[in-house]
Formats: C-alpha cells, structure tokens, sequence
C-alpha cells in the first residue's frame, strides 16, 4: 500500500501550512492547488527541499489543475477570500460561495472517494455549499472550526492557570462565528473542573476572548486572518482520518436529529476514523447550553438562507 494523499486546495496562508504539518508530520503525499500560476509549484517545490532537513518521505506537488489531486483520501479546502479588518466572516459569503462551488464540482470529478474537510469561511455555510455540490455522503464532508475554536479556549485556559496545555480538556460547540458556545461545565484540567480553579469573572472573559478570537488576530495582522492554529486544526482531522485513530474532535458537521437539528451544519463532537465523521456525539447539555446552541444553530440558518439570495 502506498502513502496516502492529502489534496489541499487554496494555497495562500492556510493552505500552504496545511502542507507545512503534513510535511512535518510525514502523514501522506501532498498536492497543494490554487489559481494564481506558479505559486502552489514554488511552494511545494520549497517544501519537497526541506524534507532532507526534516526526514520526512512526503512527496509535495504543486499544480493549478485537479488532475495530480485523483483519488485523494482526504481534501482540505482553503481556497476563498479572508477577512480584513471590519469585515466579518459573513461578509465573506458570496465571493466564497461561487469559489466553493466550483471547487467541490473538480473535487467530485477527481477524488469521488475522499472525506472532505471545509476550512473557507463562513465555515458552516461553506459546508453546506460543499455538500450540496459534492453529492457526497454527510459522513464525508465537515468543517474545521471548533478544534481552533476548542484549541484557542484550551490556550487562554493555560495562560490563565499556567498550566501545561495537555491537561487542559474541553470544548467549544456550535457554528464558527460570535456565537459559539464554549462549555466550562464539560471543562477540566488534570481531571479538575474548570469552575473550580478559575472563578466566573475569568471563565467569563476567557469565552468572551474565544469568541472573539478570530477578529483578535485580524487586528494584529491587519493583511489577512490567522493561519497557523486554523492549519493546525485541519491537519489533525485530516490525521485522525488517515490514521482510522477515532480521535473525539469537534468538527462541523450534518446534523441528523442530533441536538434536535436537522439538515444543518455546526460544530459537535464527532469521532473522525477512516469512514469520516464515523459518529456524532450527543453531550448532555443543561437547560442554558442548550439555549446557546440553539442561538448559534439559529445565526448558521440564517446564512444558509442568505445562501439562497447571494
Ligand atoms: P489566503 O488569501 O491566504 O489564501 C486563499 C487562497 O485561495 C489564495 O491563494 C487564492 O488564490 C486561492 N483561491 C481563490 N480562488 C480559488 C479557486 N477557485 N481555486 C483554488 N484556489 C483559489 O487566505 P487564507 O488566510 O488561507 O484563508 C482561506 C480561507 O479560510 C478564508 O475564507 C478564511 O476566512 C478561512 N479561514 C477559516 C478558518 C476556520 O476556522 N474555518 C480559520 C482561518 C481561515
Ligand atoms: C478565525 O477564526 C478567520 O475564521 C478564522 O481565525
């Protein structure tokens, strides 16, 4: 059997990190495709030079055609516009939408058989596009939002605690946008609830600064969004993919009656094995989670409806 392949389309800041810890972590071939000429080639070429540094056997190809991405176990999709300053990732919608679409109508020709990870914003809007275009089964297409979202509030924690990262566990649900929903209830460290370490005046402003957390770093960088937690974030849904590990990651993914949503797209608990999102995992949430779930789901319904208009 031979390496396995990772296509990952859109190779401006997201994309080419993607290929960055594909590399670096020797987890399958990589094609990187995107429109602009010679940039994808010049990336890849760069990479495939530093896999002597690195002892990585990872072959990196870089094309502006979907022909060297055929039969692709995985496909991370990057390719749209980010934000800038001011913007919000729903301003985002109708040029990405169209780039989306034409993307999944390749994708679908040249890997029928990969599990698709949506990364372009508005993320769960994104997959809905991708879905629809792709005709795929739901197992096989998702979106990565929430282990950013997850890996940002795990971070804020540990900076609070000064505490190592490992033994922070949690997670953020919902849709990738000011509504999601961290929840300090399912949060511990070393097997400590976070409530009872950190008091709710922190805990509160540790989910305001989540939540926030995209526009944060738009601030900073003023020319784009961030990149290297987001890669991160695809990457190791893409491993846990490739690796059949089973690993419990929120992603977004197609609702069936989970939650009581049907039909959408938001970010829950999913176990990501060779198949996909092998099972969606139902938390017990109380009375105010679900309440909060029920807002984020309900601003992810209107940009599928702003779908329909754009
Ligand atoms: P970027 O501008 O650095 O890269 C986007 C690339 O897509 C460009 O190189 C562009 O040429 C390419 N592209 C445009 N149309 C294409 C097409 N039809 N086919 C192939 N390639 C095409 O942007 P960046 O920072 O990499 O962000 C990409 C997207 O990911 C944005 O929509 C951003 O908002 C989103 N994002 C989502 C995150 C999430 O958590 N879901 C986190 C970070 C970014
Ligand atoms: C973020 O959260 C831009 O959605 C992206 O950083």
């Amino acid at each position: 059997m031979g390496r396995s392949k990772v296509s990952v389309i859109g190779a401006g800041n997201v994309g080419a990190t993607c290929a960055h810890w594909i590399v670096a972590k020797e987890l399958a071939d990589c094609v990187l495709v995107d429109i602009l000429e010679g940039m994808p080639q010049g990336k890849a070429l760069d990479l495939m030079e530093s896999t002597p540094v690195v002892d990585s056997d990872c072959n990196v190809i870089g094309s502006n055609s979907y022909d060297a991405t055929a039969n692709s176990d995985v496909v991370i999709i990057t390719s749209g516009i980010p934000r800038k300053p001011g913007m919000s990732r729903d301003d985002l919608l109708a040029t990405n939408k169209k780039i989306m679409a034409t993307v999944c109508n390749e994708v679908k020709k040249t890997s029928p058989n990969a599990c698709v990870i949506v990364v372009a914003n508005p993320l769960d809007a994104m997959c809905h596009v991708a879905f629809d275009t792709l005709g795929f089964p739901r197992e096989r297409v998702m979106g990565m939002a929430g282990v950013l979202d997850t890996a940002r509030y795990k971070a804020f924690i540990a900076m609070e605690l000064g505490c190592s990262v490992e033994d922070v566990h949690g997670m953020v649900l919902g849709g990738h946008g000011d509504t999601m929903v961290p929840l300090p209830n399912h949060t511990s460290i070393g097997g400590i609830p976070l409530t009872e370490l950190v008091s709710k005046e922190r805990i509160d402003s540790i989910i305001e600064r989540t939540a926030k957390g995209g526009a944060e770093i738009v601030a900073l960088l003023k020319t784009g969004s961030a990149f290297y937690a987001p890669a991160a974030g695809a990457v190791a849904m893409a491993e846990s993919i490739i690796k059949d590990k089973k690993r419990v990651l929120p992603c977004a993914s197609l609702l069936n009656g989970q939650y009581g949503h049907k039909d959408l797209f938001i970010g829950v608990p999913c176990v990501l094995g060779k198949g996909g999102v092998e099972k969606v995992i139902e938390l017990k949430l109380n009375d105010h989670e679900k309440g909060l779930l029920n807002n984020s789901a309900n601003a992810v319904k209107e940009l599928v409806e702003a779908l329909k208009k754009n």
